[in-house]
């Protein structure tokens, strides 16, 4: 007998397989328990100085466009999948310029640049294009979670390295790759990940020593099938010390190994959200051909946007700007961590020397996570960070709980002391 469904009966949800893969990203329940306790002090959110957005230079090169009858329309169409050609030369020079090179020289043209909307975009495509579900990516321990969840959104094995002060250890990249060969998996090893310059989360810097042997490393062992690097060079205009260091890309002349993705998110406006990929050319055919069958190219408003800033001469001086804020921040957290935790025992940090983020070791055994003892007293202290946990890839390097992340982009030079002074408080209950 036919069974009849009656409207009335709701059948239930079905949804892809793939959306079991994944579950809600950590960062919707911080931002809830943010939202939750205003009155808290965030070192948990990667976002940006809020006085330091470029209202003023935006607003102008707005203007400025719009009273460009010809421009405007072009901003105000769609663009094209690769994106806007004058900002893709932009980029280009800002890669060149960093690296100390020439795009002639480092066999660079726009061809292999493809603007995305925020360099989160860049990376899905190119997982994308290169993994199958159970392919395989090497990144640090800890590295960038909402990478690792993008890879659990396709399926795909993170393998967490060793990593150091120095950023990914070229020995265990070594050791872990060995090993997965012994497994027979080394077919299925797609990409080495690194972010380069003062890591999100750890704020490590890939030491230029390392750089070369990383790619190198991954050359090696493409016997089976080539194994990219994948340069996550997020962070890299907000260096407060030092020189700037070549990037990976630098260390691949004929440009077949690494991908190279930038953002102008942290060095100019997240709301912007404008990002890139300088690409290998055999992968510049299959981002664009999965983008073109997303979006057809990203926000072409928001690239004119950007261009016309550049044009207007308000980019280097808006990093400038930042870069002097981001330092002074960067100085109050370690004179408050300095004062605040210094003593506590088995706590401990390395200084870096650009980026959002400071890395904390906590002692062993010391569980920071959500359903740990510290969260909740932090919390009650006045006090919200990112648990170190969701940083390790599933595989490789034991997850280390007794990590965490702070982020000083937002909170005023005051609120940082207030909150490393909370989590101090907290940290000498439990400890
Ligand atoms: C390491 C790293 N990569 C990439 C991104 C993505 O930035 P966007 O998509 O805004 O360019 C972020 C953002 O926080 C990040 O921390």
């Amino acid at each position: 007998m036919l069974s009849i469904i009656s409207p009335s009966t709701p059948t239930p949800p079905r949804f892809s397989q793939r959306t079991a893969w994944t579950e809600e990203s950590p960062i919707s329940d911080l931002m809830s328990r943010a939202l939750a306790h205003p009155q808290l002090v965030s070192l948990a959110a990667g976002f940006v100085d809020q006085k330091t957005l470029p209202i003023e230079g935006v607003a102008e090169a707005f203007a400025d466009l719009l009273n460009d009858p010809a421009d405007a329309r072009a901003a105000l169409q769609y663009g094209t999948t690769p994106g806007y050609a004058p900002l893709r030369a932009h980029v280009l020079d800002l890669h060149c310029q960093l690296d100390g090179t020439t795009a002639a020289a480092a066999n660079l043209t726009i061809d292999r640049v493809v603007l995305t909307a925020g360099s989160n975009q860049l990376l899905h495509l190119v997982a994308e294009s290169l993994l199958d579900p159970g392919d395989i990516v090497l990144c640090a321990a800890p590295t960038y979670f909402v990478f690792l969840g993008l890879l659990a959104n396709l399926g795909a094995r993170a393998i967490g390295v060793a990593s150091d002060a120095d950023g990914i250890r070229p020995d265990a990249l070594e050791a872990t790759l060995a090993k997965i060969d012994a497994a027979g998996d080394l077919a299925r090893v797609k990409a080495i990940y690194v972010v380069s310059d003062f890591e999100n989360p750890s704020g490590a810097t890939l030491s230029a020593e390392r750089r070369p042997q990383v790619v190198e490393i991954a050359r090696r062992w493409s016997r089976l099938a080539r194994i990219y690097v994948l340069e996550d060079a997020a962070y890299r205009e907000l260096r407060y010390e030092g020189d700037h260091l070549p990037s990976l890309r630098s260390f691949d002349p004929e440009g077949i190994t690494v991908v190279h993705a930038g953002t102008f998110s942290k060095s100019f406006s997240p709301g912007i959200r404008v990002g890139w990929g300088l690409l290998p050319p055999c992968l510049v055919e299959p981002v664009c051909n999965r983008k073109g069958n997303i979006d057809f190219g990203s926000p072409n408003f928001a690239q004119h946007l950007v261009d016309r800033v550049i044009r207007r001469g308000g980019y280097g001086p808006q990093v400038s700007r930042l870069k002097t804020t981001y330092s002074e921040k960067l100085q109050a957290t370690l004179a408050a961590a300095d004062q605040f935790l210094r003593g506590i025992p088995g706590v401990s940090w390395e200084a870096p020397c650009g980026g959002l983020y400071l890395w904390l070791q906590l002692p062993p055994g010391l569980d920071a996570g959500t359903k740990g003892p510290l969260f909740d007293l932090a919390i009650e202290e006045g006090v919200l960070y990112v648990p170190g946990e969701y940083c390790f890839a599933p595989e490789g390097e034991p997850v280390r709980r007794n990590t965490i992340r702070l982020s000083f982009g937002v909170p005023t030079v005051e609120r940082i002391a207030e909150g490393v002074a909370a989590l101090g408080r907290a940290l000498r209950k439990v400890v």
